[in-house]
């Protein structure tokens, strides 16, 4: 277990929500998201930084509504993340929709509700020029400058296919003047789980200098991609120390310019990466030889980073006898393929067939990237408050519910009431 990520709460706790709720099932700590948006809120003094939510992380209402509650806004990435932060009573000044390949009717649904349109292409601009002359809109650009914790997630990088080109950036400017349209910001996101800080104060040195090419700007978005440390040897993002050479450059900007910009970022990963964890039952041990395997009731279905990103999440036997001898496992999934393993040689006490694992750091990317590949149902979800309850802010759908759903859902049967 990583020492800047202690285990984040009482095993028996949890082994008491895994015996009444079941599992598979996703646990959230309140305490924990609202401790890592104070600690992004109160992080820069004099500068005016706002922070967005990444909600592709974690979609859950509940959450989404913990972290508005902090004061953040939210970024979004699809008309669907923004119909959900507006139905979730978020103004459509805090709502910041980064666009990828959206068609007419996003566009024109996400005009109508008023939020912040982050548009990431000069065919894209022009339709929006076109369709909605005398607006205003911000514009993504390819700062030329990637990162990440795995080639899947830089975004930023040359071969990127996000965001306009900087040699494109007079063309747009052309483009948007003849139809009277005002950019109010610019924004670039270099990838998730930024390995460099460098990088990122790199990108924001990228992004003030093309700041040059526009005259009434609002803001400046520098993007997400603060890290979480995963594995026990991972060193944890030093925040202040990136806080403090950032706001020296952003102050140096602010002195130099006459352009009265905020400044944004919108991170997913911390807000609610440490804060969750994937309950899962151990259905079968399995000596295989070389390998022993404890195949458990969960998989890449509802956890899919080390499968998709060889991405490394702690595994915990939350019911195993502490005091029991260490062995080595490999944790499996019961989906039906062979990468379905969720943790590779791990030392764990011994554990037996009945036991509770907890995958840890399990917030981020987990419950918003799952599938039903196998037919699987969805896991529940879970809220640990901060006044100690748990409540279900996801229910389950027994296999039966599930298929059923799916079957009215395809049409080949008709549900009661159609
Ligand atoms: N802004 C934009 C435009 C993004 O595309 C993303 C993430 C973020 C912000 C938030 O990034 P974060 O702060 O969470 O790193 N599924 C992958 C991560 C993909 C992230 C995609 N974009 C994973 O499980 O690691």
């Amino acid at each position: 277990m990583h020492p800047a990520n202690p285990f984040p709460v009482d095993p028996d706790r949890l082994l008491a929500i895994a015996q009444k709720w079941g599992t598979p099932t996703y646990v959230y700590l309140e305490n924990i998201i609202r401790e890592q948006c104070r600690k992004l809120t109160g992080l820069f003094k004099n500068i005016p930084v706002s922070w967005l939510y990444a909600v592709k992380a974690n979609d859950n209402p509940h959450i989404i509504s913990i972290i508005a509650d902090e004061g953040l806004g939210f970024d979004t990435v699809s008309y669907e993340e923004v119909l959900l932060c507006r139905k979730l009573g978020t103004d459509p000044d805090n709502i910041f929709y980064t666009e990828n390949n959206m068609t007419d009717a996003e566009m024109n649904g996400a005009a109508k509700e008023g939020v912040i349109l982050n548009i990431g292409s000069l065919d894209r601009l022009k339709s929006y020029c076109e369709t909605w002359p005398g607006s205003s809109c911000s514009i993504r650009i390819k700062p030329d400058v990637g990162d990440g914790h795995h080639a899947k997630v830089d975004t930023g990088n040359q071969d990127s296919k996000f965001g306009i080109r900087m040699d494109l950036l007079k063309e747009a400017v052309a483009l948007v003047d003849s139809h009277n349209v005002t950019i109010r910001g610019i924004h670039a996101h270099i990838g998730s789980g930024i390995q460099e800080p460098e990088n990122l104060l790199y990108e924001i040195n990228v992004l003030l200098e093309a700041s040059q090419y526009f005259n009434s700007l609002e803001f400046i978005n520098f993007g997400g991609g603060i890290p979480i440390p995963y594995r026990p040897d991972d060193d944890a993002f030093n925040l202040e120390r990136f806080a403090g050479l950032a706001s020296d450059r952003l102050q140096k900007y602010l002195d130099e310019t006459d352009q009265k910009v905020r400044f944004y970022f919108e991170p997913g990963r911390w807000i609610v990466g440490s804060a969750g964890m994937l309950l899962t039952q151990v259905n079968t041990v399995k000596d295989q030889g070389r390998k022993t395997y404890l195949g458990t009731d969960t998989g890449f279905n509802h956890l899919i980073r080390p499968a998709l990103y060889d991405a490394y999440h702690e595994i915990v036997n939350i019911s195993a006898n502490k005091d029991a001898p260490l062995r080595t496992y490999d944790v499996a999934g019961n989906i039906c393929e062979s990468g379905d393993v969720l943790g590779k040689e791990r030392s764990m006490p011994e554990s037996r067939t009945g036991d509770y694992l907890a995958i840890l750091d399990a917030g981020a990317y987990g419950m918003t990237m799952a599938s039903h590949y196998n037919r699987r149902a969805m896991p529940a979800e879970v809220l640990i408050t901060e006044q100690g309850f748990h409540k279900i802010i996801r229910k389950r759908k027994s296999p039966e519910q599930s298929v059923e759903e799916y079957l009215q859902d395809t049409g080949i049967v008709q549900s009661e009431n159609n």
